[in-house]
C-alpha cells in the first residue's frame, strides 16, 4: 500500500467515526517563536487540548507535516528522517481509553490487514504520578488482542510529553513484530533490535507537567495519536528502509545513475535533506544564519556537499528537484505552488555554498594529510576554527569529512573559538536550535565526567570487554556506545546506575596529570585510539574509581553532578549497545 492511500484510508476511517478532518499546520509554526518546527500532530493543538473550544468539534484528525532535528547527523542510516507526516486522531474531551483502543485495533487488523499475531502492544506500568493502566490492557484484550502480546513499561518507554513542560500522560504504543528472530532472551517491544518497530502511538493527556516537575489534572481527558505515514507504508510493502518505498524510490535510483561513485549513504542523505529543504521552502522558510534558516542553510549545504562527494553533476539539481515535486506533488500540493521557488532558493543556496566548498575541502585534505603524516586523529578545534574563519567552511561540514577519514574533532574548542569571535564582533545572537554548534559549558562538562563513570561502572557491571565505541554529549544528555553483545537486563542497568550515583555521592576529586603514552598504559589507565596518540597525554582520575587518557575538560569534584539517571539502553550497531542517560540536579 501506497503512503497516500494509507494516509486517505486513515482519513476516512476517522472521518466515518465521527471526525473532523482538519489541514495539516505548516512545518512553521504560526505563532509559537519557542519552536522552530513542527515535530509532532499535537503541536498546533495544545490550546484545545489545554481546553480552549477548537471550531471543528471535538473528534478531529488530520496528516501533519513534521520536521525533527535532534538526529539530523544519523540521517544516512537505514531509518532516520528529518522531515516525515505523522498522522493523528484527536479526542479533546470526547471519547478516552476504550474507543480510542478499539478505533486503532479496527483500523490495523480490518483496514491496513495487519494480522493480531504480529501486533504487539505496551502499556504504563504505573508509578506515584499515575496508577498502573490496567484499562488500557483490557480495552486491547477486549478489542481482540492475546494478553501475552500486552507489555507494561515505566514513564521511560510509556509516557508521553513534548519537552519538558506541557500536556502528557500514560500512552499505548503498538508494534509490528517484523518476524526477526529476537535478539536475546529479553527481547521485547522495548527493545530496538528492529524486531518490533513501534507504529503508532496513543497519548491519554489527562495531566499538565508543570516546570517544577510536579503534576496536575487538565480540565478535559484527551487522546493524542500519532503514526508515522513514512514507516508503516515500509512495513506494509516489506520494505527493509524508507527509502525503498515510491517516496525516495524514484530519487534514489535517480541519483544512483547519476553517481560515479557507490555510497548508499550520501545517495541518502541527498533524498532526505532535498525533500526537507523543499518542504521547509514551501512553507515559507528561507536559509539564513539563525534558527529555522539556519537548519534549512544546514540541509542545504549537506545535501550539496553529498551530491559533490557522489561526483554528480551540480547542474542536475533543478532535475532532481524537479523529480522530487514530480514524485510528492499528490501528497504536497504547496510543492507544485511553489516549485520556481523551490528551485530558485535551492539553486542560489547551492551556488554560494560551492565556492566555499571547493576552497575549503582542498584546504582540509591539505590539513588531513599532515595530521596523518604526524599520527594524530583529532581535528582540533584550531583548524576547525581556521577553515570556518578563513573559507566559510561550516564546523559541520568539517566534522563530516573528518568522521569520513577516521577523525574526532574537538568541536568543544571550536566553540570556545567561535564564541570569542562571535562576541568580538557582536554578530552573536543565541543559538537555539538543538544539535548545532554545541555548547561546551557546565552542563556538558558534567555530562563528560559523568561519562567516564558511566564507562567504568559498565566495566565493573558487565566486564572489561564493554569499552567506549561512541561518545556524545549535549546540554540535556549524555549518549555513549560501548561493546558488548546483549541487550542489558533490568537489574545491570539499575546495578550501573547505582555503581555511578555512589561515586558521585563519595564527591571524589577529580585530577589530572600528563605524562608519555607509555607511562599512562603502566598506570592503568584506559583510553581511545591508544596507539595514535601524540607524545604526552592527559589523564584523568576520578578518586581510585577511573582512570581515563582524555582531553578534558572535567568538574573537579564528583558531588557536583546530581543524580545519574539511565535513560534508553538499545542497539546502535551489529555488537554494539547504546546509553543514553541525563543528570538530574
Ligand atoms: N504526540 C504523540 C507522538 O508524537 C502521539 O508520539
Amino acid at each position: 500500500m501506497k503512503a497516500i492511500e494509507i494516509r486517505n484510508k486513515y482519513l476516512k476511517f476517522f472521518e466515518e467515526h465521527g471526525h473532523k478532518v482538519i489541514p495539516s499546520s505548516p512545518l512553521i509554526p504560526e505563532n509559537d517563536p519557542s519552536v522552530l518546527f513542527t515535530t509532532a500532530g499535537m503541536q498546533p493543538l495544545v490550546p484545545y487540548l489545554l481546553g480552549e473550544k477548537h471550531p471543528e468539534g471535538k473528534r478531529l484528525t488530520d496528516y501533519q507535516k513534521c520536521l525533527r532535528t535532534v538526529d539530523i547527523d544519523e540521517v544516512g542510516d537505514n531509518r532516520h528522517l528529518t522531515f516525515f507526516e505523522m498522522m493523528g486522531n484527536w479526542s479533546l474531551g470526547d471519547y478516552f481509553k476504550e474507543e480510542a483502543i478499539s478505533m486503532s485495533f479496527e483500523f490495523l487488523t480490518k483496514h491496513l490487514n495487519i494480522s493480531v499475531d504480529k501486533l504487539y502492544v505496551t502499556c504504563f506500568a504505573g508509578d506515584e504520578d499515575c496508577a498502573k493502566d490496567e484499562l488500557a490492557a483490557s480495552c486491547w484484550e477486549k478489542a481482540g488482542l492475546p494478553k501475552d502480546h500486552i507489555y507494561f513499561f515505566g514513564k521511560d518507554n510509556n509516557w508521553w510529553i513534548a519537552g519538558e513542560e506541557g500536556p502528557c500522560g500514560p500512552d499505548t504504543e503498538m508494534f509490528l513484530d517484523t518476524g526477526k528472530e529476537p535478539c536475546s532472551e529479553h527481547c521485547d517491544p522495548s527493545c530496538d533490535c528492529g524486531k518490533y518497530v513501534e507504529i503508532w502511538n496513543n497519548v491519554f493527556m489527562e495531566f499538565y507537567k508543570h516546570k517544577d516537575g510536579s503534576y496536575t489534572k487538565l480540565s478535559q481527558q484527551n487522546v493524542d495519536t500519532g503514526l508515522g505515514l513514512e514507516r508503516m507504508a515500509m512495513l506494509l510493502q516489506g520494505k527493509k528502509t524508507p527509502y525503498e518505498i515510491e517516496i525516495f524510490a524514484p530519487i534514489m535510483e535517480k541519483l544512483q545513475q547519476l553517481a560515479k561513485i557507490e555510497d548508499i549513504q550520501s545517495r541518502r542523505i541527498v533524498a532526505e535533506h532535498l525533500r526537507s529543504s523543499m518542504m521547509i521552502i514551501a512553507d515559507g522558510g528561507i536559509p539564513s544564519n539563525t534558527d529555522r534558516g539556519y537548519i534549512l542553510r544546514r540541509l542545504i549545504r549537506r545535501m550539496t556537499r553529498h551530491l559533490n562527494k557522489l561526483q554528480i553533476d551540480l547542474n542536475e539539481l533543478p532535475n532532481l528537484i524537479n523529480l522530487n515535486i514530480d514524485v510528492l506533488k499528490n501528497m504536497y500540493p504547496e510543492l507544485e505552488q511553489n516549485r520556481e521557488k523551490i528551485a530558485q532558493i535551492l539553486v542560489a543556496e547551492k551556488d554560494k555554498f560551492m565556492k566555499t566548498l571547493v576552497n575549503g575541502e582542498r584546504e582540509f585534505e591539505k590539513v588531513i594529510h599532515r595530521l596523518q603524516n604526524e599520527n594524530k586523529t583529532v581535528v582540533d578545534g584550531s583548524i576547525m576554527f581556521k577553515l570556518y574563519e578563513t573559507y566559510g567552511f561550516p564546523p559541520e561540514i568539517t566534522s563530516d569529512l573528518a568522521k569520513e577519514q577516521g577523525f574526532t574533532v574537538d568541536s568543544k574548542e571550536f566553540d570556545k573559538l567561535f564564541k570569542e569571535h562571535q562576541e568580538k564582533s557582536r554578530l552573536g545572537s543565541e543559538q537555539k536550535f538543538k544539535g548545532g554548534l554545541a555548547e561546551q559549558n557546565e552542563i556538558t562538562i558534567a555530562y563528560h565526567t559523568a561519562t567516564h563513570l558511566l564507562h567504568q561502572a559498565l566495566h565493573i557491571v558487565l566486564g572489561e570487554h564493554a569499552t567506549q565505541n561512541g561518545s556524545n554529549i549535549t546540554t540535556e544528555r549524555l549518549r555513549f556506545d560501548f561493546n558488548h553483545p546483549a541487550k542489558m537486563t533490568k537489574e545491570e542497568i539499575q546495578k550501573v546506575e547505582d555503581i555511578v550515583n555512589e561515586q558521585i555521592k563519595k564527591d571524589l576529586p577529580v585530577t589530572c596529570e600528563e605524562m608519555t603514552l607509555e607511562e599512562a598504559k603502566k598506570s592503568g589507565a584506559t583510553g581511545l585510539f591508544e596507539n595514535k596518540y601524540g607524545d604526552k597525554v592527559k589523564v584523568y582520575s576520578i578518586g581510585d574509581f577511573s582512570k581515563e587518557i582524555c582531553g578534558g575538560p572535567h568538574v573537579t569534584h564528583t558531588g557536583v553532578l546530581g543524580t545519574f539517571k539511565i535513560k534508553k539502553e538499545e542497539s546502535s550497531s551489529a555488537g554494539v549497545r547504546r546509553i543514553k542517560a541525563v543528570l538530574i540536579k
